[in-house]
C-alpha cells in the first residue's frame, strides 16, 4: 500500500505528504498555477511540457509517480497516447486528465484507457485537490482489491495443496493395504517406481514428465484392491475367469482415481500398463506408438520386477535372466528404445535401504543392489 494511504478501516481522507504528482502540460502558467496550489496542499510536484518529456522524466529520474495529472491536447505525445504508455510501465499510477469543455468526448475515452478521473478547464484550486484525493482513493482501493486477490487465490493455492496431500496420502494408505494383501507384491510399487524413473531420466525424459511417471508407477497397480485375495494369491494357474479379474484392474485403478483431478494426469499411462508393443496386451489392445510412453516405461519395469519377484505360482528368476528376457521380447511385448534404455541403466539402479529388495537380488549380492 502506498505509504501516503491510510490503511483500510480508517479515514479515507488522503494525506498529501509523500504523494508525488507530474503534471504534464504544454502551458507554462498552467503548471505553475497548478503547481502552487498542490504544493499549498502538501502534494510534491515535478513537470513536463508534453507525453514525451513525461516518460524521459519517468526514465531517466526513475521517480515513481503516484498521480500523473495530464493535459489531453499537446505538441508531440498527446495525453492519451501518454496514459497508455505510462500504464504499460507503472500501472500503480492514479492518472487523471484535464480537457477542455469541448473535447468530453475524448475525456470519456481516456477514462476508458485507464484514466482514474478528469477535470475540466478552467478549474479552481478547491476542484482540483478533490479530483486529485479521489483518483488517488480510488487507484488505493484498486490496488487493496488486487491484493486481496492475490491473497485469496494464495489462500486458495495452499488449502488446493494440502487437500491434494491428504488424497496422496490416502493412496499410499491403500498401496499398502493392497501390498498387506498380496504379500508377494511387497515393494513392487516402489520398485516399479525407482526402474520406471532410471529409464526415463537415461532416455532424457524431461523432469516434469519424470514427476508424472513417478506418481502413476506408485499406483500402476492400485485396481489389485479390487481382485479376491484367492486369485491374487492363487499358486496355480488361473482359470478364464480369474484371469478376466485379475485384467481389469488397470481400468478399476482409473475408476478409484478419477474423482479426483489431481490424478487426472496420470490415468492414460495407469490405464495402459499392460499394453504389449505389438497390440496384443489390454485393456486397448493399442500398438507402437499409441501406448502412452510412460505406459511403456512402465510395462518393461513391471514385467522385470515381476520376473524377479517370487510369486505364488513360480520362484523369483535371476535378474540377468530376467534382462536377458526383457531383451528377448524387445519389439515384440516392449517397446525396444525403452528396452534398451532399461537394459543400460539396470545394472546401476540401487535400491534405498528402506524399500524391499526384489527376491533374485536377496538371494544374489543384496549388497550389491542397496544404494
Ligand atoms: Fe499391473
Amino acid at each position: 500500500m502506498n505509504p501516503a494511504m491510510h490503511s483500510p478501516g480508517e479515514s479515507l481522507l488522503i494525506n498529501p505528504a509523500g504523494v508525488r504528482v507530474l503534471v504534464v502540460d504544454d502551458e507554462e502558467f498552467l503548471r505553475f498555477i497548478v503547481r502552487e496550489w498542490l504544493e499549498q496542499a502538501g502534494y510534491s510536484v515535478d513537470e513536463a511540457c508534453d507525453g514525451n518529456d513525461a516518460l524521459r522524466k519517468l526514465e531517466i529520474r526513475g521517480v515513481r509517480y503516484d498521480l500523473l495529472l495530464t493535459d489531453i491536447r499537446m505538441p508531440g505525445m498527446d495525453g492519451i497516447t501518454l496514459l497508455g504508455e505510462w500504464a504499460k510501465r507503472c500501472p500503480s499510477t492514479a492518472g487523471v486528465v484535464m480537457s477542455a469543455n469541448t473535447e468530453l468526448d475524448t475525456a470519456v475515452s481516456a477514462l476508458k484507457m485507464g484514466a482514474c478521473d478528469y477535470i475540466t478547464k478552467p478549474f479552481n484550486g478547491d476542484v482540483l485537490l478533490i479530483t486529485l484525493e479521489n483518483a488517488l482513493r480510488k487507484k488505493d482501493l484498486e490496488r487493496q482489491v488486487e491484493d486481496y486477490r492475490l491473497n485469496l487465490e494464495k489462500k486458495v493455492k495452499e488449502q488446493t495443496d494440502v487437500i491434494n496431500l491428504m488424497y496422496v496420502r490416502s493412496i499410499d494408505a491403500m498401496v499398502k493395504a493392497l501390498e498387506a494383501k498380496d504379500h508377494y507384491t511387497r515393494g513392487h510399487a516402489q520398485r516399479v517406481t525407482i526402474y520406471s524413473v532410471a529409464t526415463a531420466r537415461e532416455m532424457g525424459v524431461p523432469e516434469s514428465d519424470v514427476e508424472d511417471l513417478r506418481r502413476a508407477a506408485v499406483l500402476h497397480d492400485l485396481g489389485k484392491i479390487g481382485v479376491r485375495e484367492s486369485v491374487l494369491n492363487k499358486p496355480g494357474k488361473l482359470d478364464k475367469e480369474e484371469f478376466e479379474e485379475v485384467v481389469r484392474h488397470p481400468e478399476i485403478s482409473v475408476s478409484i482415481l478419477e474423482p479426483i483431478p489431481f490424478f487426472h494426469p496420470l490415468l492414460p499411462a495407469i490405464l495402459h500398463h499392460h499394453e504389449q508393443f505389438n497390440g496384443r496386451g489390454y485393456p486397448g489392445g493399442l500398438a507402437g506408438e499409441e501406448i502412452p510412453l510412460a505406459s511403456r516405461i512402465m510395462a518393461v519395469a513391471d514385467t522385470f520386477d515381476a520376473m524377479t519377484s517370487t510369486r505364488a505360482y513360480r520362484t523369483a528368476l535371476p535378474m540377468d535372466v530376467a534382462a536377458e528376457e526383457i531383451r528377448r521380447c524387445s519389439g515384440t511385448q516392449f517397446d525396444p528404445d525403452i528396452a534398451h534404455y532399461f537394459l543400460s541403466c539396470q545394472p546401476r539402479i540401487r535400491i534405498p535401504g528402506d524399500i524391499f529388495l526384489p527376491d533374485a537380488a536377496d538371494r544374489e549380492t543384496p549388497k550389491y543392489f542397496r544404494s
